[in-house]
């Protein structure tokens, strides 16, 4: 066990998901209870870059288990190695401050951070490894994109709510024998959309790594129609896309290091099904709902044991590392190797032969 490890930083960065306070009760807990001070900073790199830090009690992390979002708030706008400042002129520049944020870490006493986040959180703290600092990762996101992991904690939660959501609008579905078209979130990645689609039994799946034909996704709903199941469900990863065209674009936050935001693509569905099938069809854009609420059992557990995992890899000075989920088991990976990459869907990934066998369109 580490004697010179006594302050420990703690930050959340990137969209919020369910289970952040559930990983940061547990790094905090453990750390706290060996008798280590653990310092929490404030909208995850921005408050590493602007200096606002506060110490967590244990009071501070008790009770928050079940709490959605993050009690230490998070930006997904921060990343210190590409900060977005205002250039005075209405647009942004780019600037490198990794010096500022190293002067805050050594000036607040910290001898190690946990971050917690996905890709671009990694991005981030690739860029402060390199600035020597100790810094231990932790994978949450509710796409499930995460390179080097099977799990991140949060996409549980998600796919429960987003499948709850694909089951309510099967009633009105079928009361209006209507095709509905319910797109879900996960960026690049259709992990959300596939698996809230099976759990869900949704008829049409469309996801960014399967490019969609119109047309199929049309024949389909007429089948449904013609073959008496008088509506049809479609569930559409927003990274979904036309083959031949590119994806739909909602719009672009100019000072985000990952400046597109999708969205768009259920909307152009509902209205080319419409116009090829006469059939009714309707657009549902279920977004952030996604990210909100209490975690789901299997999130508690998956965000105590990696926060615990953290926790060992901080006391036995492993640093540089993200904890991961591999064959089961719960291991790390260099953050280096997971920063910078998206874990898509493998097009030989077993579900989508399981849902296709029991009658899913994928569109293609
Ligand atoms: O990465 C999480 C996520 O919710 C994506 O699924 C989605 O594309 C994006 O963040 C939305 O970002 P914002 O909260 O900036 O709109």
């Amino acid at each position: 066990m580490s004697e010179t490890l006594k302050r420990i930083g703690i930050l959340t960065g990137g969209g919020d998901c369910p289970g952040l306070n559930a990983v940061i009760r547990a790094v905090a807990k453990a750390a706290i209870g060996d008798q280590r001070q653990v310092i929490g900073i404030e909208d995850g790199y921005l408050g590493l870059i602007e200096n606002r830090f506060r110490v967590l009690e244990y009071l501070d992390v008790s009770g928050i288990l079940t709490r959605g979002g993050t009690i230490l708030g998070s930006c997904n706008k921060a990343n210190p190695s590409h900060y977005a400042v205002p250039d005075g002129q209405g647009h942004w520049t780019i600037r490198d401050v990794r010096d500022q944020v190293v002067e805050h870490y050594q000036q607040a006493g910290l001898d190690a951070l946990v971050v917690i986040g996905g890709d671009g959180t990694m991005s981030g703290a690739a860029g402060l490894v390199q600035r020597g600092l100790n810094i231990v990762g932790m994978p949450k996101t509710i796409d499930n994109d995460l390179w080097g992991t099977e799990i991140t904690f949060g996409h549980d939660t998600a796919v429960a709510t987003a499948a709850d959501a694909l089951d309510k609008v099967h009633t009105t579905a079928s009361s209006h024998h209507r095709v509905m078209v319910v797109e879900l979130m996960g960026r690049y990645a259709g992990w959300l959309a596939l698996h809230a689609g099976v759990a869900s039994g949704a008829d049409v799946i469309l996801l960014p790594e399967i490019d969609f034909d119109i047309s199929k996704v049309a024949d389909k709903c007429l089948d449904r129609s013609r073959g008496g199941r008088g509506f049809t469900i479609i569930a559409a990863g927003e990274g979904a896309k036309p083959a031949g065209s590119g994806q739909f674009v909602d719009r672009v936050v100019e000072n985000s290091p990952d400046p597109i935001r999708l969205g768009g693509v259920a909307k152009h569905v509902a209205d080319r099904i419409e116009k090829l099938t006469d059939l009714d069809s309707r657009a549902i854009v279920l977004g952030h709902v996604q990210r909100g609420g209490t975690p789901t059992a299997y999130d508690r557990v998956l965000a105590t044991s990696f926060g615990y995992h953290a926790f060992e890899l901080l006391m036995s000075g492993r640093f540089g590392r993200v904890v991961v989920q591999q064959a089961g088991e719960i291991t790390s990976v260099p953050i280096a190797e997971v920063a910078d990459k998206v874990r898509t869907i493998p097009r030989d990934y077993p579900l989508i032969s399981a849902a296709r066998k029991t009658g899913t369109s994928f569109g293609d």
